[in-house]
């Protein structure tokens, strides 16, 4: 078992809703990382699929809220997850070069776009405060 998904409070964005939902999906990630089954694995993927969703519905509303000039740019992002994530799903044999693909998929994600995009959110609203 690595690290890649141990939450650290550097992640934190500061906007209290989104940080939790970020913690909790660095836990899910972790659970389909820690997965010994093929049920277990689908069943962890089932809910990164569902939660993201979730997640993604909180934050765009959010960015809306505060007339956040970068949505447009994130929900882009947001999208193109969905849609490696779906193909990498659609493919899935919870084979390890799958399981490794998916994995380096969630990493950048959870840890690259909640560093750098979520961030911004963040700083942006920083600045109207
Ligand atoms: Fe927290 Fe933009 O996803």
């Amino acid at each position: 078992m690595s690290d890649i998904f141990k939450w650290n409070d550097e992640y934190l964005i500061g906007i209290d809703e989104i940080d939790e939902q970020h913690k909790r999906l660095f836990s899910i990630a972790a659970t389909f990382e820690q997965a010994k089954t093929d049920s277990q694995s689908i069943k962890a993927l089932m809910e990164v699929f569902r939660y993201t969703r979730e997640h993604f519905t909180l934050e765009e509303e959010f960015m809306k809220k505060v007339n956040y000039p970068g949505y447009y740019e994130h929900e882009q992002e947001h999208e193109t997850f969905i849609d490696e994530l779906n193909d990498l799903v659609a493919d899935f044999d919870n084979s390890l070069e799958e399981r490794d693909k998916l994995i380096a998929l969630l990493a950048h994600w959870v840890v690259d776009h909640i560093c750098n995009s979520d961030h911004l959110i963040s700083s942006f609203v920083d600045t109207k405060t």
